[in-house]
């Protein structure tokens, strides 16, 4: 869940690693930390803080850092130890002759630290990975160059890694190690120069000419030269690819806040995803990079979707039109859960991953268990070349660009509009969809980013809305049909952001239990779209009324009943009932948004929250 970044070449490191760290502040906030090597033969230096990088930057102001094109460095999500100067990477051996950064968790820690003890290491941190840095140590005194002391280091780790190291013994080089699913390592190749990240976030101001690390590879960098190699021992072949994806996305532009930024972006990121997967005139499907996923979508008997939190939640939407639009049954399922289930599947089902990041640790063990059943697998993905799109047999891509506010917004939009793409093309090849139904569709789906775009229009409105939350402890949001996942996100969004107690349920739910915390001073969110279950929410609504429970209902335009029945009203416009989700969900998105404002909360790095997780 922590963010690594790498420089080596002509410039100077220390600008460059702080703007990256900058970069990748949302992949945890704990504290932060660079290792500079300077010229050859002298000591690495090494500054981190606890805190943020505002924290690092002053310290860095008190004790400037010398002149070096080589560095390292890394922001934080703790696990082993707290929040901590010492805690915080980079961590080096007993002396100075090796410095690494490190995303993962060291299973055998305790065991390595005990061992490394015997041996006269003295530790000085409480971390797992401090035991690593000792471990290259050992490796590099015994005559091994780096590369050959992370691969052996690497040899003696459990659990999942990214590891990035430099050492004094090799000037100008850094070595990566990726090992498992604890996140990525990209290398950036610029012009006489080299980078290594855990996202592409901290690249794209210097190139986007990038190759992912796969499991158990490793890489060495220098100013003008990089070798890819298995953790085997074996060369590895690895070609960079050139990504469109646009700097400028990174900025937060004339926003406050990422997440505002990528709120309003919405209406853009979903045109360029249904643009790149479909046309409308003459009405087409181009899921160009379905690969050897695509003869599956004739043969499959199901559809499992998978993913986590918000991705989870899209992948309730996705549920909607496997059944209803190409009439295939169609499961999902928490990733976390799934992969320790034992599931029984095989090539009859497929498995759809929902991921922005393609680098989340339970969507990729997931996918794992998947393929060793067999089954064939589509991703829907946000990361060109991230590891889901490597592991799957086939992407949907999302082009929402980058998101940078840990709070999912637009790639939950996009991720829906994706879905809704590969449930047409699904029912187009069994032949379960007209050409009239499949145009109508397409042309649905492409009105909706101007319908978005308007909705955003009254952004301001619909946070004044906001106000009656900001005070309250509790909050129920109430779905039904597609408008549950709608339910679930809009709790997630509220109670990540602003720290209120929020929890979506099916409205069915409500008389079996749920109903009783009602009372004047627990507030619901009723989402009550035109879908053929608007008439039971009417009634839930009633319900809650009657116990003095105040109602909050997204309605339809011109929905006279509902906005007379409930205490207030947000209004949506009137779309086709399997398009709902992507409509419903805006207010919802500004609500939280407005509601953590009004609290004082900070919107882009809400505590405890990291936008990654790639530790279990
Ligand atoms: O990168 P992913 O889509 O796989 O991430 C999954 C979740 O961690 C993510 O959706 C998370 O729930 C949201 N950022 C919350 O807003």
């Amino acid at each position: 869940m922590c963010g690594i970044i790498a420089y080596t070449g002509s410039r100077q490191a220390a600008p460059i690693l702080l703007a990256g760290l900058r970069d990748l502040e949302y992949r945890g906030y704990d504290s932060a930390g660079v290792a500079l090597l300077p010229e050859a033969g002298s000591e690495p230096a090494v500054a981190k803080r606890r805190g943020k990088i505002a924290e690092l930057d002053g310290a860095i102001g008190e004790h400037a850092l010398p002149a070096a094109h080589t560095g390292i460095g890394h922001t934080r999500w703790a696990t082993h130890g707290s929040p901590s100067d010492a805690n915080a990477h980079p961590h080096t051996g007993c002396g100075s002759d090796v410095v690494i950064v490190h995303n993962g968790i060291v299973e055998n820690y305790a065991a390595l630290r005990a061992e490394l003890a015997g041996r006269g290491h003295a530790f000085d941190s409480e971390t797992d990975t401090e035991t690593i840095a000792h471990l290259l140590e050992e490796r590099l005194d015994a005559g091994s160059d780096l590369l050959a002391a992370m691969r052996e280091a690497c040899a003696r780790l459990t659990g999942s890694h990214a590891i990035v190291a430099l050492s004094p013994r090799e000037p100008g080089i850094v070595v990566g190690a990726r090992i498992g699913n604890a996140g990525g390592v990209v290398v950036g190749y610029g012009k006489g120069e080299m980078l290594l990240s855990s996202d592409l976030a901290a690249l794209l101001p210097h190139t986007r000419e990038v190759a992912f690390l796969a499991d158990r590879q490793l890489v060495r960098i220098s100013g003008d030269r990089v070798d890819y190699a298995g953790l085997d021992g074996s060369a590895a072949d690895v070609v960079p690819r050139t990504l469109s994806l646009d700097p400028a996305s990174a900025d937060k532009g004339a926003y406050d806040t990422y997440m505002r930024k990528e709120i309003m972006e919405q209406p853009a990121a979903l045109a360029d995803t249904i643009g790149g997967l479909m046309t409308v005139e003459p009405p087409r499907l181009s899921l160009d990079d379905l690969g050897e996923a695509r003869p599956w979508l004739e043969r499959v008997e199901r559809v499992l979707l998978v993913g986590m939190g918000t991705s989870l939640h899209a992948a309730m939407v996705g549920r909607w039109y496997f059944e209803q639009i190409a009439r295939l049954p169609a499961d999902i399922d928490n990733a976390s859960e799934f992969r320790y289930r034992e599931p029984v599947l095989g090539p009859e089902t497929l498995v759809v991953s929902v991921s922005q990041s393609g680098e989340t640790v339970d969507v990729l063990e997931a996918m794992n268990v998947a393929r060793a059943s067999g089954a064939p697998q589509i991703t829907i993905c946000n990361t060109p070349g991230s590891q889901t799109t490597r592991v799957a047999d086939g992407t949907v891509h999302t082009y929402a660009g980058l998101e940078r506010g840990v709070a999912s917004t637009k790639t939950f939009t996009t991720s829906i509009a994706a879905l809704f793409a590969l449930a047409l093309e699904t029912a187009r090849v069994r032949g379960r969809i007209s050409e009239d139904d499949l145009a109508r569709h397409v042309r649905d789906l492409a009105a909706m980013p101007e319908i978005v775009g308007r909705q955003l229009e009254s952004f301001d409105a619909i946070a004044a809305a906001a106000e009656r939350f900001r005070t309250t402890d509790h909050i129920l949001f109430l779905g039904r049909g597609p408008a549950l996942p709608i339910a679930l996100e809009g709790a997630l969004k509220m109670k990540e952001l602003s720290y209120v107690h929020a929890e979506g349920y099916a409205a069915g739910e409500m008389k079996h239990g749920p109903i009783a915390l009602i009372d004047s001073g627990f507030p619901t969110v009723a989402l009550a779209g035109q879908h053929a279950l608007r008439s039971k929410i009417v009634s839930n609504i009633e319900q809650i009324r009657a116990r003095d429970g105040e109602v909050l209902a997204v309605v339809t335009e011109g929905d006279d009943e509902l906005i007379a029945l409930a205490n207030e009203s947000l209004t949506v416009p009137s779309v086709p009932a399997l398009l709902e989700p992507l409509a419903a969900i805006v207010p919802l998105q500004v609500l939280a948004y407005a509601t953590a404002e009004a609290r004082g909360c900070n919107i882009d790095q809400p505590r405890n929250l990291a936008k990654t997780v790639t530790v279990e």
